[in-house]
């Protein structure tokens, strides 16, 4: 007798994972931690522990001028303290009682017929476990209601400066706020601040999205074989994500390239859109992440299409685990972010000079920014709720001006509970290596007949994503990274991501 197709379906499951419950707390815990950070921040100068943080949450937008609505994902500072699924929402803070009040958009009765049911408040008001809802166009109204004092209601509203994007987040907006007094100023850093050091429910998150996107990872190199094309596996991934973990969207754009796309830092944009078919000898260099409930995973796997490394491939792939895993292996809060960097060029550039495509003394090498040349980005970033989690500078923190460094998104040191991708690289990249090999600096370094060997190879990343512990890190990343284990699972053996291989306390073991 057949079986039924419900039991069928479940034995063949690729995945041992199912999306889990999403922790509303989450947020409610969030909103405690910035309304503690903000009171001991108006302690400390002296100002009265009263007004509301008011933000504004995220709107859907259409394709250019045509009514054909992009699928919404709520901005993440708004996400952040609410949770919030839904466009076009308020959400406030009451900074004397620490009530949380959302908005929600009075919606037309058009809406029952398109877009489904219209949600009571009440509704809100349960699933995202807030004090009170009421609709945007009472604003003004209840805020004022609410405020203890004779005076105009103060709002703290956000407003900051993005370090990555170099853009600035966007104060909430809406009729009649000229009826409030406005603080621009003391919001955005304190938010930015909680957000750099994860809760356990945080890291929950980021952990189920990496062990998602691990699988999947791990899913890609079964599937992946010479002839196909670089979308395929972009397409694996994402089934994989969707179907076994809910993942409706990822943290940013797939980037699958092989051959010497690899070697191409954002490739898979509109422009080069992972449509290359790839060919015997190649390496692929996949850059993919998912995303759940808001929070991410940045992971990098590279591997050869047919399977087998190469002594080359083999060569420049271990320079970078050993850079990857001399990093972990130092990770422990105080240590500089900058020293980390320099660590993972260091490790790069003596790999190479092993493998005889460099010549000199490596600390030479550092003074001329040579590992700039194969490592032009820098060694990681935060993630969490944005695949580049703001925070990573502070307010008047200089920024490293030189090559290599300069791409640094943060020169913090390490702190217990941050959430940060380690993610070395190693490319020939003609635009950086013909100069470099020029120049009177540093042509001395290079042995051309060596290197050029190399011309066309794309390059190697490996991306981890580490959360910070009291005495070292945790790898939340689970993909094979051995060569020899990576081999094995391109064959078809077997993996688990129950079984983490790489964990590091103590600065300690990988
Ligand atoms: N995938 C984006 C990054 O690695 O930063
Ligand atoms: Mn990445
Ligand atoms: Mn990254």
């Amino acid at each position: 007798m057949a079986k039924p197709r419900e039991a069928t379906a479940m034995a063949s499951s690729p995945s041992s994972l199912s999306p889990p419950e999403i922790p509303m707390e989450l947020h409610e815990i969030n909103r405690s931690k910035l309304i503690k950070y903000l009171r001991e921040h108006l302690c400390h100068s002296s100002r009265p522990l009263q007004g509301f943080v008011l933000l504004q949450g995220g709107e859907e937008q259409n394709r250019y001028c045509t009514d054909h609505a992009e699928l919404f994902r709520q901005e993440s500072y708004f996400a952040y303290l609410f949770g919030v699924r839904e466009p076009s929402f308020y959400g406030a803070i009451d900074v004397a009682t620490g009530e949380s009040i959302l908005f929600a958009p009075r919606l037309s009765a058009e809406y029952a017929v398109w877009l489904g049911e219209i949600k009571p408040l009440s509704y809100f008001k349960e699933r995202y476990m807030v004090s009170k809802v009421f609709y945007t166009d009472e604003i003004v109204k209840v805020l004022h209601d609410q405020y203890h004092s004779s005076e105009k209601p103060l709002l703290f509203l956000l407003h900051g400066l993005n370090t990555d994007s170099n853009n600035f987040s966007k104060p909430a907006e809406f009729e009649g706020i000229e009826k409030f007094e406005m603080d621009l100023n003391t919001l955005h850093p304190l938010l930015t601040e909680c957000r750099v050091f994860k809760s356990d429910l945080e890291l929950s998150l980021i952990q189920f999205a990496n062990d998602i996107s691990s699988e999947a990872h791990v899913q890609v190199m079964r599937k992946t074989r010479v002839g196909m094309k670089e979308y395929q596996l972009e397409s694996t991934f994402l089934h994989h994500t969707y179907m076994y973990g809910g993942c409706r969207h990822c943290s940013y754009t797939c980037i699958c390239a092989t051959g010497e796309n690899s070697s191409v830092l954002h490739y898979g944009h509109a422009a080069a859109p992972n449509d290359r078919i790839f060919q015997d000898g190649d390496m692929a260099l996949l850059d993919m992440g998912a995303e759940y409930h808001f929070y991410g995973s940045d992971i990098t796997c590279s591997f050869p299409v047919n399977g087998k490394f190469t002594s080359d491939q083999c060569l420049v792939y271990n320079a970078v685990l050993d850079a990857h895993n001399a990093v972990v292996s130092s990770m422990k809060p105080g240590v500089s972010w900058v020293d980390m960097h320099k660590k993972a060029e260091i490790t790069i550039l003596e790999a190479l000079k092993k493998g005889g495509l460099l010549v000199g003394d490596v600390d030479d090498m550092m003074v001329e920014r040579l590992g700039a040349v194969f490592m032009p980005h820098g060694l990681g970033h935060f993630l969490g709720l944005d695949t580049h989690d703001p925070g990573g500078f502070l307010k008047g923190a200089k920024r490293p001006g030189e090559p290599g460094l300069k791409a640094l998104r943060t020169s913090r040191e390490l702190q217990e509970r941050m959430v940060i991708t380690v993610e070395p690289g190693c490319y020939f990249i003609d635009a950086l290596l013909v100069p470099a090999m020029e120049s009177s600096n540093t042509s001395k370094f290079f042995v051309p007949e060596e290197i050029n060997r190399f011309k066309g190879f794309g390059g190697v990343r490996i991306e981890s994503d580490l959360r910070v512990t009291a005495n070292g890190c945790v790898n939340m990343t689970k993909v094979p990274r051995e060569t020899s284990e990576i081999e094995a699972v391109m064959a078809g053996g077997p993996w688990s991501i129950k079984n983490p291989i790489i964990c590091s306390e103590n600065g300690g073991k990988r």
